[in-house]
């Protein structure tokens, strides 16, 4: 089995003078070793001061989102098979630094559902006695798709505008638009969804390189979304315009 050699970045902005550095470990590779195995290895045997998110092992939470060598990915999803002997480890960029690789991704993703407004705008009254309504499984589907969405961050973080811009809702934001679009019981117009989406901190403010699509460890068709989302916003638009409406 290789030896490896983890580099790893540290920061603990709680520590009056502590400075970012990377520092070296070395582990012996193991059958099946995920990064995730590895940096716990790492914390048990080598230094209990290092600081990592976990909480699912099984690329379902989205916490261990991190860049190894230099892309994003699920540190739990991560096999070490798969990597060179040299790995080098660090926080997500975009989101705030909590320490070493942990990042805040919570009060990102929590801004966001509340910019994108995600939930199902309806105006039916509530009946809790009425029967749960049924869905065609076809519409079930597609809904799903977006919303396998763990937040991790990954495509945040490969994404150019978001790292220019800190107030873009990324590829993630615009698939939960998509997600709402797709649902029939939202009943918001493309005109709802334009005043939400239809700007630069949205739809026109991505750029098409699809570095988010190549880097969702949940394979989202975020490709698909975006421009799903996109065709209906510049239609929005435009219908605006002939109404008068001015759109900026
Ligand atoms: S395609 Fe758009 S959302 Fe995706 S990484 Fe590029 S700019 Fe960001
Ligand atoms: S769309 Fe994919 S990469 Fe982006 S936050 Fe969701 S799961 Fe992570
Ligand atoms: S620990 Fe949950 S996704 Fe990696």
């Amino acid at each position: 089995m290789r030896q490896l050699t983890f580099s790893i970045f540290r920061f603990n902005p709680n520590i009056p003078g502590d400075k970012p550095r990377m520092q070296e470990y070395k582990l012996e590779e193991q059958d099946g070793m995920s990064m995730f195995v590895a940096l716990t290895k790492i914390r048990e045997e080598l230094d209990p001061t290092l600081m990592f998110d976990f909480v699912c092992r099984a690329a379902i939470c989205g916490s261990c989102a991190m860049l190894i060598n230099g892309r994003p990915r699920l540190a739990c999803k991560t096999l070490a098979k798969n990597m060179p002997s040299r790995i080098t480890m660090m926080p997500l960029p975009v989101f705030k630094l909590i320490g070493d690789l942990c990042v805040d991704t919570g009060t990102w993703f929590k801004d966001l559902q509340i910019k994108t407004e995600a939930w199902v705008h309806t105006n039916k009254k509530f009946d809790p006695k009425a029967l749960e309504e049924k869905m065609d499984n076809e519409v079930a589907e597609k809904i799903y798709e977006p919303d396998r969405c763990v937040e991790c961050g990954c495509c945040v973080a490969a994404c150019i505008t978001a790292n220019i811009r800190d107030d873009f809702i990324g590829a993630t934001g615009i698939n939960r638009v998509a997600r709402f679009m797709l649902d029939p019981r939202d009943e918001r117009s493309d005109a709802d969804y334009f005043d939400v989406v239809g700007n630069e901190e949205g739809t026109f403010g991505c750029v098409g390189l699809m570095g988010c699509d190549d880097l969702c460890p949940m394979e989202i068709p975020l490709q698909e979304n975006l421009a799903y989302v996109r065709r209906k916003m510049a239609a929005a638009g435009l219908k605006l315009q002939f109404q008068g409406v001015k759109v900026s």
